[in-house]
């Protein structure tokens, strides 16, 4: 997609983290072997990873909610999406700890994307864990680089003994995986 390539161009240029070309690689193939319908990302930024998951998920009938607390990165996102003409996406300029996000979604989600602030990622998993199903595939995106600012998942996750995956996708970062 060409605007996508523009907008990685255009957030590399200003130093807006978006997801790596390995994740996409990694959420291309993900995406393709569990079809997830129902999709849900926290942390939209200006709006890259959506449009490359809707891309993939458009295929089969699949849609995403992002959240995305900074109101001049979801504006800049909903322009994008309008522009990558991706009519699958639904954008809130919300903080996910305090959304509706039950309210806001079709529930069980599918599928959830993760890459919000880091050290709210226990907290956010806290919440998805109410409008998820024991199937729904989560991916949480810069375990490796981020490690220490990751109290509140690790937390999380040994609380609950949840079962992850840790997969190392460029030199110095990778996701964590659950039910992937
Ligand atoms: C790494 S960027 C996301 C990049 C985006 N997923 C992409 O690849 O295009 C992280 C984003 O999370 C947003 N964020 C941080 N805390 C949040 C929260 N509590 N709720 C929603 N968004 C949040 C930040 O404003 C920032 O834009």
């Amino acid at each position: 997609m060409e605007s996508l390539k523009e907008l990685r161009v255009y957030c590399e240029s200003r130093r807006i983290p978006i997801i790596s070309l390995a994740t996409e690689e990694f959420l291309w193939k993900l995406l393709r072997k569990h079809k997830p319908k129902i999709c849900l990302e926290i942390g939209g930024a200006v709006g890259y990873s959506s449009i490359y998951v809707a891309g993939v998920i458009d295929t089969w009938g699949g849609k995403i909610t992002s959240f995305e607390i900074s109101y001049p990165a979801y504006q800049l996102g909903l322009w994008s999406h309008k522009e990558a003409h991706c009519y699958n996406i639904r954008s809130y300029p919300y903080n996910a700890l305090s959304a509706p996000i039950k309210k806001l979604m079709e529930t069980p989600v599918d599928f959830i994307f993760i890459d919000g602030q880091k050290s709210q990622y226990g907290e956010y998993m806290e919440i998805v864990e109410k409008i998820s199903s024991p199937h729904t595939v989560i991916v949480i995106d810069d375990v490796i680089k981020y490690h220490n600012k990751l109290i509140s998942l690790y937390w999380y996750l040994q609380k609950k003994q949840i079962k992850y995956k840790i997969l190392k996708l460029d030199p110095d970062d990778g996701v964590m995986v659950i039910n992937g």
